[in-house]
């Protein structure tokens, strides 16, 4: 009896250690090779399931068959209910299919583009931003959403400058990791839904600033400067990556295997899977590594789980697992990994969790109030001689080919944003603001304007003479107070493959801002732009310049309330703006170097241009306000601490103003002396306050060991490296930007 009870405790005990079988256990039991590697094939979804166009193409067939595991770049509901219909009903195993799409900056409630939601220098707005995007697209039956874009850019010159945080590893991070949690929540809600974090790795690095070029670096850059924001990512549990286009010293980052697997998954514990970009594990074949069949058994064996466009996984991974080339056990792995994915978002229990959810949840007048809020907290104010805010009483000219050109606004990544969204001329006109509107003239040159229309941006070039323009601007400037100018780049000339060799506002833009100026009345720059842009006449020249981005779909509302004062500007840039394009790459956190130039003026043998400061127009962390501050009684708790303890740094922060206004203070460190050469500064915190008019606050910050360590990377050994702290000492700095700081020396003890 004794025995039998022993038995059956035993028996009892085993079970409940057996995990019990998962829904992705039993699909992928019943699942075969070509089912398998159809999971990991992601498809844009042609247009035309609901109108029955699609229901016989190519794309059709794969799906019934079970040979597509996602699709992207559509979002309209009905077409996706479709699509998921002939996948669950259709094919043999009925899975899901993921649907996902490049919703960067809003869905229909667009918001400021990355780089400005970054200016905003807050958490809380960045996350708001995400959320209501994830709310909207998710309510469409979206799934996956290809963002948060976090690759570091030091090089304006890159068009997709546009797309990220910006040059600070720190502030990338923070956008990164908050960008995950809005999109992903807890991944349990019917508006959660996956993230994926892009382009791993090091796109932002291209050489030159061109698009799809080489990028080579040292291992101890990418630790310590381009990784932190895709390991903030991973941290905080993004559930998808998607590799980049680019090589990493000499291998594409789609079939490497250090990167894919020793960096993402051994030494940072990811457990989502990885995509490739579009036509990222093709591309290898240009990149001179092989033919289709290498280069997506290298893609594989490297650690991309899923193949989007170039149908090299499904198309020759049957025959490569017959003759031994990619074992079975890696291909179960990734379609296990996108299984999961689909399991964490209950699809595989309820296909059409998203399809069905509640649709009056897009461009609702919260999400919009919400999106003019943060488009108005993003601009960044670089210039004023006082001129802004404005007055009511001021008669206005409003001038410039970006002032009535409201599809403009919404940037880069349109989601699925109305095309006609509100101009400044409109939101002028509505407001009943004193003004007389002239265009001024073209966007482009003609030349230029041939480009405008192939990237298909619907740009209509002004008949009229660009003298006439000018005329008309001239005279709108003579009849009034102040000139408005609404004057930069389309948004066709940011985003992916709009790399530029020169950052100046376009020349019938200019020729037409000199005019203005001769006219002897304050002329005002809206800047309209994606990426830092070289301002030194406009910044002698102009009375005020506002940097307005491309705001968003209430970008028009949002710039008359700073305009107009009542909203105080509290933007701050988070990428260097070069006095010129030589300068570039120029970014605050440099090495000092063995010959460092003290000042501005050339000085023979010190690291100087002769034709050139090598300070910034704009540095760093600037942006000013309507009010002023100042920083005082700046103190650190102690004057050293042990490496395991802490120090907090203290500063007042004083409005010297007469309005209440946002300031970010930030604080910087620097490590003195240390066995690698290290930059000058690093921003390690960041706090945005409330300050009254009069008032003042103080701020602390804690000064932990992690805020000093940084990762020792010998390139010629092996092994993962470790963050660790070099006892010794610090400076600490605080201000409001890179430039303008106050320093105090902390000593770090053995
Ligand atoms: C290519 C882009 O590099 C990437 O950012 C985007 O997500 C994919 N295309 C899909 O549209």
């Amino acid at each position: 009896m004794r025995g039998i009870s022993i038995f059956l405790s035993a028996v009892f005990l085993l079970s409940a250690c057996v995990p019990e079988k998962t829904k992705v256990d039993e699909l992928m039991s019943q699942m075969t090779l070509e089912e398998k590697l159809g999971q990991l094939n992601c498809l844009v979804a042609p247009r035309g399931a609901v109108t029955g166009e699609q229901q016989s193409t190519g794309v059709a067939e794969k799906v019934r068959s079970g040979a597509v595991g996602s699709l992207f770049g559509r979002h309209d509901r009905d077409e996706l209910m479709a699509w998921q219909k002939m996948a669950v009903e259709e094919s043999r195993l009925g899975i899901p299919l993921l649907f996902g799409a490049d919703i960067i900056h809003g869905y229909r409630t667009t918001f400021p583009v990355p780089l400005a939601l970054a200016a905003t220098w807050n958490p809380e707005s960045m996350e708001r931003a995400a959320r209501i995007s994830t709310v909207e697209a998710s309510s469409d039956g979206l799934t996956w959403l290809y963002n948060p874009m976090v690759d570091i850019c030091r090089d304006p010159r890159w068009g997709r400058c546009v797309e990220g945080a910006g040059e600070d590893p720190y502030l990338a991070s923070v956008y990164s990791e908050t960008m995950v949690r809005g999109i992903q929540g807890d991944l349990k809600a019917d508006d959660e839904i996956l993230a994926c974090v892009k382009h791993f790795a090091l796109y932002g690095a291209s050489e030159a600033g061109r698009d799809y070029r080489e990028t080579d670096m040292s291992p101890a850059r990418m630790y310590n400067e381009y990784f932190p924001p895709y390991k903030a990512a991973v941290d905080a549990g993004v559930a998808s990556i998607m590799s980049s286009f680019n090589d990493v010293n000499g291998i594409p980052a789609t079939g490497n295997r250090w990167l894919m697997t020793e960096v993402l998954r051994n030494q940072w514990g990811f457990d989502g899977f990885v995509v490739s970009d579009y036509n990222a594990v093709g591309e290898m074949v240009r990149h001179g590594i092989g033919d289709r069949k290498t280069v997506s058994e290298l893609a594989l064996n490297a650690g991309v789980d899923s193949d989007m466009m170039t149908e090299g996984f499904v198309g020759e991974l049957a025959a490569s697992v017959k003759e031994g080339r990619v074992s079975m056990k890696a291909v179960d792995q990734a379609c296990r990994r996108v299984l999961e994915a689909k399991e964490k978002l209950g699809l595989l229990d309820d296909p059409y969790k998203f399809l069905r959810c509640e649709q009056n949840r897009i461009y609702t007048d919260e999400h919009r109030k919400a999106a003019r809020e943060i488009a108005a907290e993003s601009f960044v104010l670089l210039k004023n001689d006082g001129t802004l805010p404005l007055s009511k009483g001021k008669k206005v000219a409003l001038v410039g080919p970006l002032a009535d050109a409201g599809a403009q606004y919404t940037g880069s990544w349109q989601g699925a944003a109305y095309d006609d969204c509100r101009s400044l001329l409109a939101a002028m006109k509505e407001a009943g603001c004193d003004f007389v509107f002239a265009k001024g003239s073209n966007m482009l040159e003609d030349a230029e304007l041939e480009q405008a229309a192939c990237r298909n941006r619907k740009y209509v070039r002004d008949p009229r003479s660009e003298s006439q323009m000018i005329r008309e601007a001239v005279a709108a400037a003579r009849q009034s107070d102040v000139v408005l100018a609404a004057v930069g780049e389309p948004a066709w000339m940011t985003g992916e493959a709009s790399s530029r060799t020169s950052l100046d506002i376009p020349q019938p833009q200019k020729r037409l801002l000199e005019a203005l100026v001769n006219t002897g009345r304050p002329v005002v720059l809206l800047l309209f732009s994606g990426r830092p842009m070289t301002l030194e006449w406009e910044d002698s020249n102009m009375a005020a310049i506002l940097d307005v981005w491309y705001g968003g779909s209430e970008a028009a509302d949002a710039i008359l309330d700073v305009v107009y004062g009542r909203v105080n500007p509290s933007g701050k840039l988070t990428m260097t703006f070069p006095r010129n394009v030589g300068q570039i790459p120029l970014y605050y956190n440099m090495k000092n170097g063995g010959r460092p130039a003290k000042t501005d003026s050339y000085k023979r043998f010190s690291s100087c241009y002769m034709d050139s400061p090598n300070s910034p127009l704009y540095p760093f962390g600037y942006g000013l306000s309507y009010t002023t501050f100042e920083y005082t009684d700046f103190a650190l708790s102690a004057d050293a601490m042990p490496s395991d303890g802490s120090v907090t740094a203290s500063v007042k922060v004083t409005n010297t103003g007469s309005r209440d206004a946002d300031e970010t203070v930030q604080l910087y460190i620097h490590d003195v002396y240390s066995s690698m050469t290290r930059p000058v500064k690093e921003l390690k915190a960041f706090r945005k306050v409330r300050v009254k008019a009069g008032e003042t606050v103080e701020v602390s910050f804690e000064i932990t060991p992690d805020l000093l360590s940084w990762y020792y990377v010998d390139p010629f050994e092996t092994g993962a490296p470790q963050l660790a702290l070099e006892p010794g000492d610090f400076e600490i700095m605080v201000g409001p930007d890179s430039s303008t700081l106050q320093t105090l020396m902390l000593n770090v003890l053995e």
